[in-house]
């Protein structure tokens, strides 16, 4: 592997988490709006998806164009990558015209075989194991409510997927309490926990399980819940049963704090991990979240693909 950056889960970025989340809201804030700042000015960066996407693709392109580069998005029916090619040849390929991938895929080993063989920064865009850049978005969120962060809990109900891993792993990295709760058997990678755990140890962030969604909710300044069936388990519908009682509704928010904020990753199937009237009540920050994807993918690839530029910009504040 080439000693290049790359973006597979969110500890990839280490210390310099909230630093890139502080440069994400100023940026949004635009703090001098005369500076016409380009950091990927001339950059392509390739945007692969196995499976649908409606925020984290707009987000890149939109958020690529006002950064001045270009985004090249490639859907997996349209390339050779998985059919006559392999995914390390792929990255080899790409490195040659790009300076940067985002990629979407089913398992996560191929986000890493395609970092393996790149000799640009890869971001992963979701894999079975991680979204890294949902992670990114949510605890910018957070942060926009509460800078310092101090006496956040985050409170998980639902499956042990994906946003979950990087939810934790952000929190553990930030020094934000996190506990979810998660049916018997739908546990979080056990992998992924000790990171987590071991990370926390350092921020003196709680890091708990438990099988009860009260228990999780109680004192939350966050409730945050996602689809019980994620993309590629759509086969698994016997997995439902597993959730009853895990639904985030009026009667579970009310043990959470009086101004929690609800959060959601999106799409949301609503009636099932949510109901209408939490995901629309007041305390929903479901759309800030969406928004915030593309603001925190912006310094994701300004720090990744332009360090100098990134650095340069922390001087405007
Ligand atoms: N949250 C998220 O990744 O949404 P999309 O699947 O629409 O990209
Ligand atoms: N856990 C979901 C997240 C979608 C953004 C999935 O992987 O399908």
């Amino acid at each position: 592997m080439s000693d290049v950056a790359h973006l597979l889960s969110i500890d990839d970025l280490g210390e310099n988490l909230r630093s890139i989340l502080e440069w994400a809201i100023h940026y949004k804030q635009d703090p001098d709006p005369d500076y016409d700042f380009k950091p990927l000015d001339e950059m392509s960066i390739g945007c692969i998806y196995e499976k649908p996407s409606t925020r984290t693709r707009v987000s890149f392109e939109v958020g690529i164009h006002k950064l001045g580069g270009q985004a090249l998005t490639l859907l997996k029916g349209d390339i050779q990558m998985g059919k006559s090619e392999t995914i390390a040849d792929t990255g080899a390929v790409l490195s040659r015209f790009l300076d940067g991938i985002t990629y979407r895929c089913y398992g996560h080993e191929m986000v890493v075989t395609l970092a393996e063989n790149s000799t640009v920064p890869v971001i992963n865009a979701l894999s079975d194991k991680h979204h890294p850049c949902q992670a990114a978005a949510d605890l910018m969120t957070i942060m926009e409510r509460n800078p310092s962060l101090e006496g956040e809990r985050v409170a998980w109900v639902g499956d042990g997927n994906n946003v979950l891993h990087d939810l934790m792993l952000a929190c553990a990295l930030l020094g934000v309490d996190c506990i979810w709760a998660v049916p018997p058997g739908f546990e979080p990678d056990s992998e992924v926990v000790e990171r987590a755990t071991k990370i926390a140890e350092g921020t003196g962030a709680e890091m708990i399980q438990t099988h009860d969604p009260v228990h999780a909710c109680t004192g939350a300044t966050i409730v945050y819940t996602d689809v019980f069936i994620s993309m590629g388990e759509e086969h698994l519908t016997d997995k439902m049963a597993a959730f009853d009682g895990f639904q985030v509704n009026e009667t579970l928010v009310s043990h959470a704090s009086d101004d929690y904020g609800f959060m959601h990753c999106l799409p949301a199937h609503r009636g099932e991990e949510v109901t209408d009237g939490v995901i629309d009540s007041e305390n929903s920050i479901v759309f800030d979240q969406a928004e915030n994807r593309m603001w925190a993918q912006m310094a994701i690839l300004t720090y990744l693909c332009n360090p100098p530029a990134f650095s340069a910009y922390t001087e405007l504040y």
